[in-house]
């Protein structure tokens, strides 16, 4: 798959845009806050619906209007079309035909986007993790998806139940049980949704790992929960008076985490800060290859700022790595002049992009 077009209207730092892009390698050069990371935002947003780094849609619109609009026509002969209108009013189109939800999107124009945010998959709370992964698995199964949605607005309904709650006698354990029969059916086939599709992860993972680090460093993902399977509504039961005293279910999927680890250990503690990217981009690679797998479409690469942090040995292994791949469309973005010279040398063919303050210019 790969986007043919974009037409950009007020979104972040473009007053109006409309670029034409080469189906293979794309390079966008600009200093910083020129407006690189924006535009490949935009063509992630195409995708996903929503902002890779914003979560206020408010933000994403460019100072002092009221909309943006962002249209991208696409190899499948379709065009995309996301719009917001302030305060908060988004809609998304294919082919002019309005969704009637969002979720009906996801999966259509798969895409993998690797940003220097990413540190933050390894660097915060487990939420983080849920959420990269919740969100690569919703793409390839739409139970998955089904079932996430239903699980968390029965887990807020619980504890909303829970907090209203002054005396820990008062609960009404036949209330709750409705609730805890449906969220031990849910809790199961996440829990081996997740177990089972990580190990497939693993098995890419690991080999793209070994290509990217020459098998220096061993890296993995572990999954890890509170619940099992073994578990029944009894579970709730136990846990009933520290769900009451901390107001919220201890037990379930809501709580679960993916650990990083290189060479046995969090590579949190022990990962230089170029072994943590070539962790996330090992990552990023795998989900690309997870999402081709299952969807058999070849997704959009974005690759921003990627070569930074990464010395001379890393960068070529990466560079030859996707020349010599089935790779579809890629973006490239970097600041750097030096780089920009280099690459052309080493890629062909390169569409190069100069950007300057919110204006795109071919070279
Ligand atoms: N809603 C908005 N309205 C106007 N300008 C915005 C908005 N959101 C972001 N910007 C501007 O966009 C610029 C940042 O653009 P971007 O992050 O794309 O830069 P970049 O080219 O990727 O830079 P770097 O090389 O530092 O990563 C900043 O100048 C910022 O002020
Ligand atoms: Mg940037």
């Amino acid at each position: 798959m790969h986007i043919d077009k974009i037409k950009i209207n007020n979104f972040k730092n473009y007053i109006s845009s409309e670029v034409k892009f080469s189906n293979k390698i794309n390079f966008l050069f600009g200093k910083n806050g020129s407006g690189k990371t924006n535009l490949l935002d935009a063509i992630y947003y195409l995708s996903y619906g929503k902002s890779a780094i914003n979560n206020f849609d408010s933000d994403n619109v460019l100072a002092k209007e009221s909309f943006f609009r962002i249209e991208g026509d696409y190899s499948n002969n379709n065009s995309y079309t996301c719009t917001f209108e302030q305060p908060n009013v988004k809609k998304i189109f294919e082919n002019n035909e309005k969704y009637l939800k969002v979720k009906d999107h996801l999966g259509k124009i798969p895409l993998v986007f690797i940003t220097p945010y990413d540190i933050n998959l390894i660097r915060n709370y487990s939420s983080e993790r849920r959420k990269f992964f919740d969100q690569l698995f919703s793409q390839i199964d739409k139970n998955y998806l089904n079932n996430l949605i239903a699980y968390n607005r029965l887990l807020k309904q619980r504890n909303t139940y829970i907090k209203s709650i002054s005396n820990l006698d008062d609960i009404d354990n036949n209330y709750l049980k409705v609730y805890d029969e449906k969220l031990i059916q849910l809790n199961n086939s996440i829990h081996s949704f997740r177990e089972s599709e990580l190990e497939k992860f693993n098995e890419s993972f690991n080999h793209v790992s070994n290509e990217l680090n020459n098998s220096k460093n061993n890296f993995n993902v572990y999954y890890s929960s509170n619940f099992n399977k073994e578990m029944n509504c009894d579970i709730y039961e136990k846990y009933l008076e520290k769900d009451f005293y901390t107001k919220k279910t201890n037990i379930g999927i809501h709580n679960d985490d993916y650990s990083f680890m290189m060479n046995n250990k969090l590579i949190k503690r022990i990962g230089s800060q170029g072994q943590q990217k070539t962790f996330i981009i090992s990552l990023k690679l795998s989900e690309f290859y997870l999402l081709k797998k299952k969807l058999l479409i070849t997704p959009i690469l974005l690759l921003d700022d990627i070569f930074h942090k990464l010395d001379d040995t890393k960068i070529n292994t990466f560079v030859k790595y996707i020349l010599g791949n089935n790779f579809s469309q890629i973006f490239i973005s970097d600041s750097l002049e030096d780089r920009l010279h280099k690459m052309k040398k080493i890629i062909h063919p390169i569409k190069i992009f100069n950007i300057d303050k919110g204006i795109i210019n071919e070279e």
